[in-house]
Formats: C-alpha cells, sequence, structure tokens
C-alpha cells in the first residue's frame, strides 16, 4: 500500500471507527488486511427466501475433521431424499473416500471425489448439478470459496467463521444480495439443547428485560493445535501466531446475539477489547519445531454493547489448561442462567430469600416446560449420533436441509454470521489501538431496526 493511500485509509479508519481525532493507526499491515473500501448493505436478505429444492444436491469442501462429521449428520436426509451428497471434495483422496465410506449405506450413488489440488474446489462449484456448498476448510479460505460458489449460482453454507478481514464481510453481503443466493453460518451453539432452551424461556417472557450475557469459546487447543495430525498443515496454531484478538466468536457470541434478537430490534453498536499476555502456548511448544512466540494473548476479554443498552462479555481462551466453556450466561429482570454447569435464577422480587439457585425439581420442570419443539421432535435422533456436539448438529444440518426443502428463510441470514465473524477484526483493531473503543458497522442496511419474531421460533 501507498503511503499517501495509508494515510487516507487511516483518516477514514478514524472516522469509521470512533478513533479520537489525531489518533493515529500505526500498525499499517493490519489495517492493510482488515479494511479497504466503503461498502454498504441493502438488507435484501431478510427474510429471503428461494423456491422449494426438493432433493439438496450438496457438495462438502474440506473433509477435515468437520467435513467428516457433517457428513455423518445427513443420514436422514439421504434416506429420506431430501438431500444428496454429490461432491467430497479435499486436498487428500483419503479424506474424501473416508467421508464417502460414512454414507455408503445411506445413498445409493457414491458422491464424485475431487482431490486434484488446491484450486480443484473451483471446477465444483462451477457445476451445474448442485445446489448447496458446505464450506469445511481452514479459516482463510472460507470467504474466497463462499464467494465463487455464489457468484456461480449456488448456496452457501460456511463453517465458523464466514470471514476474518472486514473486506471479507462486505463482500460476502454484497455478493449474496447481488446474486440472490443463500449465504448461512453454520453456528452449531444456537442450535443446542441448553441454548434453545434458553431461547424458548426468552420468547416466553421468563427472563423479563434482558440486560446482559457472558459467553465465551474458552477451550484447551493446546495439544490439537500442536498435532501434527489434526489440523490439516496446523493451520491454526499460524493464526496465534500473528493475530491478537478474540480469534473465534461465533460459538458464544451466536445464541447470545439470538437471545438478544441482534438484527431484529436490536444492534451492536460498540465494542472494547483486552488481551492478556500469551503464556501458556509458548510454554507448551518448547522443544517442537513450531514457532516459539506467539502474537495471541491467552485471555482476549471483549465487551460489547447495543443500541438497546444491553451488553456483552465475550471472551477467547484456547491456550490455559482447564475444562471447555462458553458460559452462556444471560441476565433478565425475571430470572438468571449460568452454564457450565447449567443453573436457573428465578426473581422473585427484593427478597432476603436470596443467593439459590432454583433447585432439582424447579430446574427440571423448566427444563420440560420450555423444551424447543427441534428438541422436542428429534432430540432423540440427534443424540443418538456419537458425534456431533451432543447432536445439536444434527439438528442444525437437519434444519437447514427442511428450510431448502420448503422453500422458506433460513433462520440465520447473512447478516447474522458476517456480524458475529467481524467481531474478530474489530477486536484486533482494538487491542492494537490499547483497547480503543470501536464501531460496529452496520451490516444488515438499516433493517435490524424492525422489530420481528427470530426465525428459529418458527
Ligand atoms: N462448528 C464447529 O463446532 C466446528 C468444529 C470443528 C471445526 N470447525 C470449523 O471447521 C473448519 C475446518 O476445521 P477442521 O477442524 O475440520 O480442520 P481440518 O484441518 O481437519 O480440515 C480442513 C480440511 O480442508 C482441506 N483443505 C485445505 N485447503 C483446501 C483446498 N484448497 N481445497 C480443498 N480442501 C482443502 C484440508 O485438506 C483439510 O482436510 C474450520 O473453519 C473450523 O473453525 C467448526
Amino acid at each position: 500500500m501507498k503511503r499517501n493511500d495509508f494515510l487516507k485509509l487511516s483518516a477514514s479508519m478514524a472516522a469509521f471507527f470512533s478513533l479520537p481525532a489525531g489518533a493515529t493507526v500505526d500498525n499499517q499491515e493490519l489495517l492493510e488486511r482488515l479494511v479497504k473500501d466503503e461498502h454498504r448493505a441493502f438488507g435484501k436478505g431478510v427474510g429471503f427466501a428461494t423456491a422449494p429444492i426438493q432433493t439438496v444436491r450438496t457438495a462438502i469442501i474440506g473433509m477435515g475433521n468437520r467435513g467428516a462429521s457433517l457428513v455423518e449428520m445427513f443420514e436422514l436426509m439421504l434416506r429420506d431424499k431430501n438431500a444428496e451428497i454429490v461432491v467430497l471434495c479435499d486436498l487428500k483422496q483419503e479424506k474424501n473416500e473416508s467421508g464417502a465410506t460414512i454414507m455408503k449405506d445411506w445413498q445409493e450413488k457414491k458422491p464424485d471425489l475431487v482431490a486434484d489440488g488446491a484450486e480443484a474446489w473451483k471446477k465444483v462449484m462451477q457445476r451445474d448439478d448442485i445446489d448447496l456448498v458446505i464450506i469445511c476448510t481452514p479459516w482463510e479460505l472460507h470467504a474466497e470459496m463462499a464467494l465463487y460458489a455464489m457468484e456461480n449460482g449456488k448456496h452457501v453454507a460456511s463453517e465458523v467463521p464466514a470471514a476474518y478481514t472486514l473486506e471479507e464481510c462486505w463482500q460476502i453481503i454484497e455478493t449474496s444480495e447481488r446474486t440472490g443466493r443463500h449465504h448461512i453460518m453454520l453456528e452449531n451453539c444456537c442450535y443446542n439443547d441448553e441454548e434453545l432452551w434458553l431461547m424458548q424461556m426468552v420468547d416466553e417472557g421468563v427472563f423479563g428485560d434482558l440486560t446482559h450475557a457472558e459467553c465465551a469459546y474458552i477451550h484447551d487447543l493446546r495439544m490439537l493445535m500442536m498435532d501434527e495430525k489434526y489440523y490439516e498443515n496446523q493451520w491454526r496454531i499460524f493464526h496465534h501466531e500473528h493475530r491478537n484478538g478474540n480469534l473465534y466468536t461465533t460459538h458464544g457470541l451466536g445464541p447470545v446475539s439470538m437471545y438478544f434478537d441482534i438484527g431484529r430490534g436490536d444492534y451492536y453498536s460498540h465494542l472494547v477489547s483486552m488481551s492478556s499476555k500469551e503464556s501458556a502456548l509458548s510454554k507448551a511448544v518448547v522443544g517442537t519445531n513450531l514457532p516459539q512466540q506467539y502474537a495471541c494473548g491467552d485471555m482476549n476479554t471483549t465487551l460489547l454493547k447495543t443500541f438497546g443498552g444491553k451488553t456483552v462479555m465475550l471472551q477467547f481462551d484456547t491456550h490455559t489448561g482447564r475444562p471447555y466453556s462458553r458460559i452462556n450466561t444471560l441476565c433478565g429482570t425475571g430470572a438468571v442462567h449460568q452454564g457450565y454447569p447449567s443453573r436457573l435464577y428465578l426473581d422473585h422480587g427484593p427478597t432476603w430469600d436470596w443467593h439459590r439457585w432454583a433447585d432439582e425439581q424447579k430446574y427440571n420442570e423448566y427444563q420440560e416446560k420450555y423444551k424447543h419443539t427441534f428438541w422436542k421432535t428429534l432430540g432423540d435422533e440427534a443424540r443418538a449420533k456419537s458425534i456431533g456436539h451432543g447432536g445439536m448438529d444434527f439438528i442444525m444440518m437437519w434444519r437447514l436441509i427442511h428450510c431448502l426443502n420448503k422453500g422458506i428463510a433460513l433462520d440465520f441470514n447473512v447478516y447474522d454470521g458476517v456480524l458475529w465473524s467481524a467481531i474478530t477484526p474489530l477486536s484486533e483493531l482494538s487491542v492494537a489501538q490499547d483497547s480503543m473503543r470501536v464501531d460496529i458497522p452496520d451490516f444488515t442496511g438499516n433493517t435490524w431496526k424492525s422489530k420481528r419474531k427470530h426465525e428459529i421460533m418458527r
């Protein structure tokens, strides 16, 4: 980038991200990667639906850990012919073969297995016998693949995150609106039993007026990131080498945004983000051939505020040794929930009888009463899968294919996935600027102001 362009960019960045007058954004490389142009959205994706697709012809790109487990989720849909897996595509043919083996009893025709190099996915997306492309590759490829798929007339279901630069976020919105193709980010945690139970209680007023939520991706990934066989070419650890911020936002922020009606009457206005020093990962890699220094702090805490006055604490820590948690705390005037383990407090006004969570009987009563329809009807089928995060992956994939079969709007639109993903680059900017306030772009073309019921509650 030429110096003049950079100065111009710094000036517009200062305005866009509410940087104080005279603030210098000194991390040129970061800026160059995160933001380039001015963009706008029209909101055409709100309530967007296409004609019903009787059998959703599907290609899966990236047959690593995630691609293989998503193939398993297709059992019911393949048996019922609501979907067909037409292509599996990976750099390695043995990974495609394993995927084909998983589904061999559920679909008569073996899918085409494509492994002709790093660009072979383009040929897959040019085919005219595919309706939906599922993208399960490393983060840096998601947006490029999604854009190409939509340009070639395909609907896209992208693994998380949808994108990792702001430029890519805008390109996804503009391309989805222009081509009239769906882009949904596969945020499976929104379909978990506990999260949908909370959503049902929110919908029926148990939580009263919502004020605050705490959520996270806390997952000790040290062993997996260091393992040569787990992530292909150990792609994930290299993000931690060069980037510092909240690098995996969507498992925490997706469900909270659903509870908060984000994009459906409320929206995030701004954030501040702070990272701790890095220590645990660099300690873990001593004696390996991996880089010995990492930019990403062990713990990132990002605070977000909504226009409606609600606050969110979003944390990210994949370095520290401890049990997994997405926190899943939700506070309202009527109730409070905390996850890991799940507990419910039912407010009974200002009283001396405080400090006690609902007892087991009350908790079970509420769990039964407010169970979400998906779990009432599909829970047994979902839980029967040995993988798939306790059933939420199955419910998510079933629901996506169902909406496409019926020709109804998807539960989450392009603006949802993009917004939750954009928090990563925005947090990186804030961290790089000593936790400065960063405004959150309106990706919805101002449509977030119209209040409407969440599609997942239909
Ligand atoms: N939602 C969830 O719960 C969940 C769980 C795990 C992973 N994920 C996401 O899934 C994605 C993949 O993660 P993973 O754990 O499966 O990683 P992985 O490394 O096991 O799989 C990625 C696969 O993509 C393939 N690939 C790379 N470049 C390619 C190209 N040009 N063309 C075709 N294939 C290519 C690799 O060979 C590899 O098999 C990531 O975005 C991750 O965040 C989501």
